[in-house]
């Protein structure tokens, strides 16, 4: 029996600490394989996966976040599936959302997000990252030590986009309690449950933001949303706005997060590497890329075949599920030799596709980038010898760290750090 049959990617708790060696066995029996559990078409090759991005007559994104995961609402039925994806849309999870839109539906809701996310509120936004990024390490600078995730990473990305978006200080305990866990819990009901709108719970909320600042702009990123006008200078029913907004408050939150703290295990993990950066800060863009390849924080994204087409030489009949494993794309051999080292001086690491490509590739990129980048400064400028910490992950050659168990993405649950402070 393979790995293929014993081991069920959307299921199996085994491979979320480390899922590289089952997508290796998959991508070296063929990077396009029909899994027997769910029977989603597996993409693991890196070329393979752009031409899923690309062909977007083909593939349809209303499965895009949760997958295979609850099943289809109806048997596909022929070579061309759109009317019924269209009529059993709405029965379908995450389908308010920009993520799971297609066509000309996504393009008038995406180019509302233009002139939201700009280098200028990115450049004023990088002043507060470093401050609130300040103002978060001297909670625990003293103590020489701090559990890296819940104290820093996921502090701080809360606040920055709950910052950006405008959303008021004293609101925001409350609204990331009712966002809940994200989507794909392994062992969770919560993909059975979720309707087309899982974040309906903040709606009225984000209803009342928006409301506030239609025709009174204050200068956040909710006003731009909130007074944001489709192509055709016509203006969108306040509903629109709302749900972009809820949708990046929810993005925003945990991504980049994840990011961070595979940062951190990298840095923390390779003190060369770590004095080399210090030395020259200047490295620390490709220091990220990088660890966008090797950790890629969104793990697996999925499309539904709307057409009967093929994915490289193999034929994929309309209806099928596609689970594109980033994080398998940007370790193919074939487009980064030696996939499992992490290289600085990576000739292509900027190929990677954790931010995945075509019109849903994501929009927050910079901002993430942004985050990590001033973390990674201000870490580096008043700590040293950042190390794991031994009593809590173990000794260098018998490591243990968790994983948050979600087919998804890819996070630690915790990362306990050491540190000497600068002075
Ligand atoms: C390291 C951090 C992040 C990673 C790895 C990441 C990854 C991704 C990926 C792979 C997609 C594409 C899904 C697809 O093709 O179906 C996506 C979409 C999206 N992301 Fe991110 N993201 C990150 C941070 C953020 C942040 C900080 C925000 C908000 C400011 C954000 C907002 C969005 C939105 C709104 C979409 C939907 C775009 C669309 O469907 O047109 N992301 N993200």
């Amino acid at each position: 029996m393979s790995e293929l049959d014993t081991v069920d990617f959307f299921t199996d708790l085994s491979i979320v600490g480390d899922p590289a060696p089952y997508f290796a066995k998959l991508r070296a029996q063929c990077p396009v394989l029909r899994e027997p559990h769910h029977g989603a078409m597996m993409v693991t090759g890196y070329e393979e996966a752009l031409e899923v991005f690309r062909n977007r007559d083909a593939f349809s994104s209303c499965v895009g976040v949760t997958g295979p995961i609850p099943p289809l609402p109806f048997t596909p039925q022929g070579d061309d599936i759109s009317e019924q994806i269209e009529r059993h849309r709405p029965q379908m999870p995450w389908t308010a959302h920009l993520a799971a839109l297609d066509g000309p539906t996504h393009t008038a809701m995406r180019a509302m997000l233009t002139g939201v996310i700009t280098p200028t509120r990115l450049k004023n936004n990088a002043q507060y990252i470093a401050k609130v990024a300040d103002r978060l390490i001297e909670r625990f600078i003293d103590r020489g030590r701090c559990e890296f995730v819940s104290e820093y990473a996921h502090a701080l990305s809360t606040l920055v986009i709950a910052d950006l978006l405008g959303v008021p200080e004293e609101d925001r305990d409350e609204l990331i309690e009712l966002l809940g866990k994200p989507p794909t819990q392994i062992g969770g009901d919560a993909a059975h449950k979720i309707g087309p709108d899982p974040l309906v719970l903040l709606e009225e909320r984000f209803t009342g933001y928006m409301r506030q600042r239609r025709g009174n702009p204050r200068g956040d990123m909710m006003s731009d949303l909130a007074n944001a006008r489709y192509k055709d200078g016509s203006e969108p029913e306040l509903a629109v706005p709302v749900r972009l907004a809820k949708f990046l408050f929810g993005a925003g939150q945990d991504t980049s997060a994840r990011l961070m703290a595979s940062a951190f295990r990298v840095l923390a993990e390779q003190p060369d590497l770590q004095r080399q950066l210090a030395a020259d800060p200047g490295r620390l863009a490709e220091f990220i890329e990088e660890t966008l390849r090797l950790e890629s924080p969104v793990k697996s994204l999925h499309r539904l075949a709307r057409l009967t087409t093929s994915i490289g030489e193999v034929a994929v009949p309309a209806g099928t599920v596609v689970t594109v494993a980033l994080g398998a794309a940007n370790r193919d051999p074939r487009h980064f030799p030696a996939p499992e080292e992490f290289r600085l001086d990576r000739p292509n690491v900027r190929d990677h596709v954790a931010f995945s490509r075509g019109a849903h590739a994501c929009p927050g990129a910079p901002l993430a980038r942004t985050e990590t980048l001033v973390t990674l400064q201000r870490f580096l400028e008043r700590m040293t010898d950042i190390r794991i910490c031994e009593a809590q992950h173990g000794p260098p050659h018998a490591r243990h760290y968790e994983y948050e168990p979600t087919y998804l993405l890819r996070g630690l649950s915790a990362l306990h750090l050491e540190f000497i402070k600068r002075h």
